[in-house]
């Protein structure tokens, strides 16, 4: 049983499929019901073998991610692994419906709160995995606690490169608080993916995207290393590791720092009432 959160666009829908190839049953989830319904019928027709169930959050507000962690909970005996794939960059600064800057709150407290909220389902089926979509996006960008909402002057390519700095804190935080292994945490950077990431954006990011496509790598490239990690027996039990093709890397080394990792671990747990 494995839940790939944004499954209807990009790397998730390529893993997604890949993943129930491969036999494993597939919780899609998406946002938008037809987006969703349309993504299913699409694996089912390359993949007729396929068992795959739908779910629907918007994982930009709180309420949201708790329905859903809830509904998946009710619905599902238990996870073998989670995928937090699901992530966007926005142009300029906007606030979700919980009064939080949107790229932290999309792309790093939905991770976070889901994967907190579904842990007991994952330790139900241990050995379990929690796989986390990173970037190298992350390798210069350093977090500013006195300013996580970015109020402070926003680029969209700073703060989205603050939120992948998250993912790996959240991803190494998470291996240290779950010692002993049986529910493992790894990140990783897909490459620079043609997908609608970007795209739907507007401004300069909108424009350029399909520019800089010309030099990317396909949606089914991109999605090797989550299907690797989610399924290949190669690493069962390796937990705390950074992933790029496949092959654990070094991810920046303000990233190591564990007193920030901790110190965001505890903001986040406050910001989402955990
Ligand atoms: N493309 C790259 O070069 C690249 C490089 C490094 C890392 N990444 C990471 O890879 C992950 C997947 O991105 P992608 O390139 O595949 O982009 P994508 O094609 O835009 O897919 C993003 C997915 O996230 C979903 N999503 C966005 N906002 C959401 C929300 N509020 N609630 C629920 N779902 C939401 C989208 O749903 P809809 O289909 O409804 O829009 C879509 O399924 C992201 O975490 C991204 O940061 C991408």
């Amino acid at each position: 049983m494995i839940l790939v959160t944004g499954a209807t666009s990009g790397i998730g829908r390529v893993a997604a499929r890949e993943l129930a190839a491969r036999g494993a049953h597939v919780i899609l989830h998406g946002r938008d019901s037809q987006r969703a319904e349309q993504t299913r019928r699409a694996m089912i027709e390359r993949v007729p073998s396929a068992s795959v169930d739908v779910v629907l959050a918007d994982l930009a507000s709180q309420a949201e991610v708790r329905r859903l962690a809830s509904e998946v909970s009710q619905r599902f005996p238990g996870l073998d692994v989670l995928v937090n794939n699901a992530g966007a960059t926005f142009g300029r600064r906007l606030e979700t419906v919980d009064g939080l800057e949107m790229t932290l709150a999309l792309n790093h407290l939905a991770p976070f709160l889901l994967t907190n909220l579904l842990l007991d389902l994952l330790r139900r089926n241990a050995p379990a995995r929690v796989v986390t979509v990173a970037s190298g996006a992350h390798q210069r960008a350093a977090l500013d606690f006195d300013d996580l909402q970015n109020r402070r002057g926003y680029s969209g390519f700073r703060v989205y490169g603050q939120s992948k700095l998250c993912n790996l804190y959240f991803t190494y935080e998470l291996a240290r608080r779950l010692d002993g292994g049986v529910v493992t945490s790894n990140a990783l950077h897909p490459g620079f993916v043609a997908t609608s990431f970007g795209r739907r954006e507007g401004g300069v990011m909108g424009l350029l995207m399909p520019i800089a496509h010309r030099f990317a790598i396909s949606p089914e490239e991109g999605a090797r290393t989550i299907v690797y990690l989610a399924a290949s027996p190669q690493v069962e039990g390796v937990s705390g590791k950074y992933f790029f093709e496949e092959r654990p890397v070094r991810s920046s080394p303000v990233s190591y720092d564990a007193e920030s990792a901790r110190r965001l671990w505890e903001v986040s747990a406050q910001l989402t009432a955990l």
